[in-house]
């Protein structure tokens, strides 16, 4: 089993930027975290991070991943092209968020990839990940 750790835009910030809504540890210090979760149960981990949308569309396309775990950072809340990306291929993704987005500003309520997800975890912090890993490993 391998897994695709896709992160969109502004979560290279993670650790540096609003502190108190996605707390202080870096992206990297969670991505070693679900790298040793997926190893003690025997999967394999890619990650990528990219701001810009077309290349994370372009991932989606093109990974041999058997699933992905996305936060796909603001671009959740009106990015067509990612949402038509994940259509496009078979591999099942699992959006996730850090935050609470329901309990946030009005605009972060809408994603208009979560019907073309298998799932949504969210509001778990870095958990969020974890949880979205243990649902393909279960
Ligand atoms: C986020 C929530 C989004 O609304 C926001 O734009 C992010 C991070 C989260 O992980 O909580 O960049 O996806």
């Amino acid at each position: 089993m391998k897994l695709l750790i896709l992160n969109g835009v502004n979560l290279n910030r993670t650790g540096m930027r609003e502190k108190s809504v996605y707390g202080t540890e870096t992206l990297e210090d969670i991505n070693r975290e679900i790298a040793a979760f997926c190893a003690a149960r025997g999967a394999e981990c890619e990650f990528f991070q990219s701001n810009l949308e077309g290349d994370l569309c372009t991932k989606i396309q093109e990974t041999d991943a058997d699933g992905i775990i996305l936060n796909a950072g603001a671009f959740t809340h009106y990015s067509y092209a990612i949402r038509d990306a994940i259509a496009s291929v078979d591999t099942p993704v699992v959006e996730v968020h850090m935050s609470n987005v329901h309990a946030r500003e009005e605009f972060r309520h809408q994603s208009v990839i979560s019907e073309v997800c298998k799932g949504t975890i969210l509001g778990f912090g870095k958990k969020s990940y974890i949880l979205a890993a243990e649902s393909f490993l279960l």
